[in-house]
């Protein structure tokens, strides 16, 4: 992907476990930014670590295809506790709080969080 990133896990078998892609809105005031960050692992292959590697690859990726990004941004459910505590670990901040953005399947509404990953020194 020219203008983001896009990265697949596989297993042993070679079929695909877990995906992580971000995308550039290619406008110059974003140019910067990588936004839209999604990730998902498989059911029967979570908690082995997949995701955790992906965002390693993730961000191997940012520092040596383009190292002029330098903010990520994402947005998860509120009641997403252990995706919002995995940001937190990657070093994802939360920058405030949607509320009423997203709608279950029973009806109710919940909140969406936006999260952003901020380089401290940002390449020029
Ligand atoms: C969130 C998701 C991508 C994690 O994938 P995974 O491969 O299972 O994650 P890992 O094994 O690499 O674990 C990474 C960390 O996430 C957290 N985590 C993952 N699953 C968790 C769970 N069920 N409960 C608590 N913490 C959890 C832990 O902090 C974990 O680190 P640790 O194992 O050192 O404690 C996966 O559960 C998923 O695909 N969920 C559905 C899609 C989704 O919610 N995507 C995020 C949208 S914003």
């Amino acid at each position: 992907m020219a203008d983001g990133v896009a990265l697949v896990a596989t297993a042993m078998n070679g079929i695909v476990v877990g995906e992580v892609h971000a995308s550039s809105s290619g406008l110059f005031c974003f140019s910067h930014v990588l936004t839209d960050v999604t990730v998902a692992v498989d059911p029967d292959y979570r908690r082995q670590g997949i995701a955790r590697s992906l965002f390693e690859s993730f961000f191997a990726e940012i520092a040596k295809r383009l190292p002029h990004i330098s903010r990520v941004e994402l947005i998860s459910r509120e009641s997403n506790t252990a995706a919002i505590h995995f940001y937190e670990q990657l070093g994802f901040v939360r920058e405030g709080r949607l509320e009423g953005r997203i709608k279950n399947m029973d009806g109710s509404f919940e909140a969406d969080i936006p999260m952003g990953w901020n380089r401290t020194s940002p390449t020029r």
